[in-house]
């Protein structure tokens, strides 16, 4: 708020100046005005709440000054400018909404695209790699024994990056779950991440019977996203990854105990800001649930989400 004073001094100095001037004479170009205000107002990341106070304060000192036959017209002028000023948060309301349903497609359209990429690793990239396995094999066969030694040497890096191959593969979009569901989905993830960086993260927790096929892709990648933000910035030691069905609500939580960080301040560095935060909320708002962060600078870090189970279309396989 403090940043924001200046910016906001200079907008009610010139919404007061124009509110005078459109009661002066009704200039038609006062609107025009009005609505540049707006947009500097939106470009200085005002609020509605401001624009209201600011057009109250303008709007009441003009009232202190005129006549009570005037009033009237004063409230019905001062309301045509109030309109115009709001319009660009109307129409940059109206952007966001049409960029969200945007995001939500392209969502969809990546979510395939990683099915896609995971099958090209899983059978075709890490079944070549298996046929050159064989391959060597084969060409070793009747070889003398020092050379089979030297190809034997080939061959383990070979089959380990064909079982990278798989395992990457498995975690883009693992076929447990789709097959096994949520639970031993996130435990194979768990599993990965925790042997990648070397720290314990615990799964525990159930859901009755097996969540909407949307619910179950979203809070895997949720926690996906969560545990990758692990590893990259918390320090932990230790990381914890509980879920729990209550009726017809399903709660998943992701707790480190890193270095946690200041949330607001994230916030206020726009350009620092990253995706991953971004695109969580953008999944949990598309089911119509609830997240919230609990975290501090060296408090460690916990992700709360709600997802409501009966929301969500019926069809539980078909977000898949
Ligand atoms: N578990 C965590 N521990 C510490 N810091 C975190 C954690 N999760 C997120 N952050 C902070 O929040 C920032 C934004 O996260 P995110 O939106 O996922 O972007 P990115 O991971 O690309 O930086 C991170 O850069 C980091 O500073
Ligand atoms: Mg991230």
């Amino acid at each position: 708020m403090t940043i924001m004073n200046g910016a906001l001094q200079g907008l009610a100095h010139d919404y007061a100046s124009v509110l005078r001037a459109y009661l002066t004479d009704e200039d038609e170009t006062c609107l025009h005005r009005m609505y540049e205000l707006g947009r500097r107002a939106l470009n200085a990341e005002c609020g509605i709440l401001q624009m209201a106070e600011l057009h109250q304060k303008a709007l009441s000192v003009v009232l202190r000054q005129v006549t009570a036959e005037d009033r009237e017209r004063v409230l019905r002028l001062g309301q045509t400018l109030f309109l115009e000023v709001l319009s660009p948060f109307e129409m940059s309301q109206r952007q966001c909404r049409d960029a969200s349903v945007a995001l939500r497609c392209l969502n969809e359209t990546l979510e395939a695209e990683v099915h896609r990429i995971a099958l090209a690793l899983h059978d075709e990239a890490a079944q070549l790699l298996v046929s050159v396995d064989l391959a060597v094999d084969e060409v070793a066969f009747g070889l003398p024994a020092h050379v089979r030694d030297r190809l034997e040497k080939i061959r383990a890096p070979l089959r380990q990056c064909a079982s990278e191959l798989r395992r990457l593969s498995h975690e883009l979009r693992p076929p447990v779950l789709d097959d096994l569901g949520l639970m031993p989905a996130l435990e194979f993830l768990a599993d990965g991440v925790s042997n990648r960086i070397g720290i314990p993260i615990a799964v525990s927790g159930s859901t009755e019977g097996r969540p909407p096929g949307a619910v179950e892709v979203a809070v895997y990648r949720i926690v996906q996203e969560a545990l990758s933000n692990v590893a990259k910035h918390a320090h932990a030691s230790k990381v914890v990854v509980e879920v729990r069905q209550s009726e017809s609500v399903l709660h998943c939580t992701v707790r480190d105990n890193g270095t946690g960080f200041d949330v607001a301040a994230l916030g206020a560095k726009r350009a620092q800001r990253g995706l991953g935060l971004i695109a969580i909320r953008e999944r949990i708002d598309a089911l119509g649930g609830t997240h919230r962060l609990v975290t501090a600078p060296g408090e460690g870090t916990e992700l709360l989400l709600s997802v409501p189970l009966g929301g969500t279309d019926g069809d539980s396989r078909s977000a898949r």
